[in-house]
């Protein structure tokens, strides 16, 4: 069934270029039904929220029919919603209620693997080695007189071998979980079915897709060994990396895949985009898979790994607009995602880690490009450190002791009671517990609240969209400063923007920018200017001519 949705977006085919994506990670949002699990009708519910913090997209994660494993990273059905997130209907009501409001949709889609409860994987179980089910995934034998080692020297990401044997004694791969059966991309059937998928949820109305493991979905013929351990040498993708190219990551191919799938999504109406979630050895090696016969967007995760130091912001944003000028596509920034311990805590934690990523956000959002915030940073929320391991989901806990839960517990909303109002009235469940320090960090909490992270990050969007010079998608001019602080401007209309931030060990007096608009920390008037705190940020405006 094809809905036809009408979309007020359709005029700005270009609306990702500068857009403000807000990552809903569902089943941590909103619930709606009291069962301690985010859904589809609960994020309906909150559009308007979203609508008032003036973002511009959603980007959901997965939401499909799913054991939940890996969070739903293992689908089961691509064309359904797992009923704990609701049913197409929702999803129909949902985008049509975004749409209304001005909010695009992204979703999330997951090619390099399915679900092993995935229809395709339990018929090649069921089959015999060199079937036809086989062949859909990467089914091998094993090494040595038996076959009793795996096929390569191969290894998860979540931790040990990326091989699994099954009881004819065939193994099959996986990049991830066990759970997780990696499918070979160089058969037909799974490219149509994919490109199939995209149809389906483009009919519906989604205004572009997160592609999982962009960078994955090709493995290098004859699946040669890697040559070393890499769960010794590191497991993040990034560290692996710089171990050289993997036989499993960014092989040339995989750019045949993204040429068939971008003229499926330029043949639907209103700008439907494509950001791929990949990793590459360099940044022009990642440069390849944007362009205007390939995706729209490739995150850059090297924002997120900044550290907190002058130097390293400045390094990593130069090198992130000399390659969208190369590329002709506007920068990915990131500070957060589902995946990555939140910024308040990578930044130092407590009072200063909450200090670092207000300014940080500022930073972030006077940058051209598109900016992808992640639930409940505009809160200032922490990673949560001590949940309980018996209530760790991540199944790279289980097998590396490190879990991405901290930065998964429920959005707290309202109210004096846990899970704060994650849930309809009167609702205790929570699929992870809210610290009870997070009443004071709520929605309903800071609200209208002077000061609060929430009204920063509101007043953030509000000027990022109104003001000339940060609507439109003009560069930067760096300015001279002391050591420790960044100070850049952007101009349009006879209008200009400057961003300071101060990552000194001491407070800085800035003078010459104009009127501030919106600041991190506390700003204090001087007579020749003002003081800007440690760990802050500031946005001032000017009219040159005026
Ligand atoms: C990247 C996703 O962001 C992550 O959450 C997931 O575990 C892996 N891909 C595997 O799908």
């Amino acid at each position: 069934m094809t809905v036809s949705i009408p979309s007020p977006l359709t005029s700005d085919i270009d609306w990702w270029r500068s857009a403000v994506v807000y990552q809903v990670y569902v089943r941590s949002f909103a619930d709606s039904d009291g069962d301690g699990v985010g859904d589809l009708q609960g994020i309906r519910e909150r559009l308007p929220y979203l609508r008032e913090l003036g973002v511009d997209a959603l980007w959901l994660t997965p939401f499909y029919t799913s054991p939940m494993v890996d969070g739903g990273y293992d689908v089961a059905d691509y064309r359904d919603v797992d009923p704990m997130f609701g049913n197409l209907a929702d999803f129909e009501a949902m985008i049509t209620d975004a749409h209304a409001l001005g909010l695009r949709i992204i979703v999330d889609i997951v090619p390099n693997h399915t679900s092993d409860k995935h229809p395709w994987f339990t018929a090649a179980l069921a089959a015999a080695p060199g079937s036809p089910e086989r062949a859909r995934y990467l089914f091998a034998d094993g090494k040595g007189d038996d076959g009793a080692q795996p096929p390569n020297d191969w290894e998860s990401i979540f931790g040990g071998p990326a091989w699994t044997r099954v009881p004819d004694g065939q193994w099959y791969l996986h990049l991830f979980d066990p759970a997780q059966p990696d499918l070979n991309w160089r058969h037909s059937e799974v490219r149509r079915e994919f490109e199939d998928i995209l149809r389906f949820w483009l009919d519906r109305g989604v205004d572009g897709f997160r592609i999982d493991v962009a960078h994955g979905m090709i493995k290098a013929a004859g699946l040669p060994d890697v040559g070393f351990n890499s769960m010794t040498t590191g497991r993040r993708q990034s560290e692996l990396l710089g171990k050289g190219r993997l036989p499993y990551f960014d092989q040339d191919e995989v750019h045949d895949i993204y040429r068939a799938w971008r003229p499926i999504l330029d043949s639907y109406p209103g700008g439907r985009m494509a950001v791929a979630e990949a990793w590459a050895e360099t940044p022009q090696r990642l440069a390849r898979y944007i362009g205007p016969d390939e995706l729209h967007q490739a995150f850059s995760f090297d924002f997120l790994d900044a550290t907190w130091s002058a130097d390293s912001f400045r390094k990593v944003i130069d090198t992130a607009l000399a390659e969208s000028t190369i590329v002709g596509a506007p920068t990915t920034w990131v500070l957060s995602n589902h995946d990555r311990q939140r910024h308040v805590t990578r930044y130092g934690d407590g009072e200063v880690g909450l200090r670092r990523a207000r300014a940080a956000a500022l930073l972030m959002l006077a940058l051209p490009g598109c900016a992808y915030l992640y639930q409940g940073e505009e809160l200032g929320l922490p990673e949560v450190l001590d949940l309980p391991d018996e209530l760790r989901q991540d199944p790279a806990f289980l097998r590396t002791g490190e879990s991405r839960d901290g930065c998964r517990v429920p959005i707290p909303w309202s109210g004096d009671l846990a899970p704060y109002g994650f849930g309809p009235a009167g609702s205790a469940l929570s699929w992870l517990p809210a610290p009870t320090t997070w009443r004071a960090l709520s929605v309903a909490a800071q609200t209208g609240t002077p000061g609060s992270t929430l009204e920063l990050y509101r007043a953030a969007l509000r000027i990022r969209h109104t003001h000339p010079a940060l609507a439109g998608l003009g560069g930067i001019t760096w300015l001279e400063t002391g050591p420790g602080v960044l100070a850049f401007q952007r101009e349009a209309a006879g209008t200009v923007l400057t961003c300071v931030v101060n990552i000194s060990d001491a407070p800085v007096v800035i003078d010459g920018y104009g009127t501030p608009l919106v600041a991190s920390s506390t700003l204090t008037e001087r007579d020749c200017g003002h003081l800007l705190p440690v760990d802050a940020a500031v946005w001032f405006e000017r009219h040159p001519n005026g």
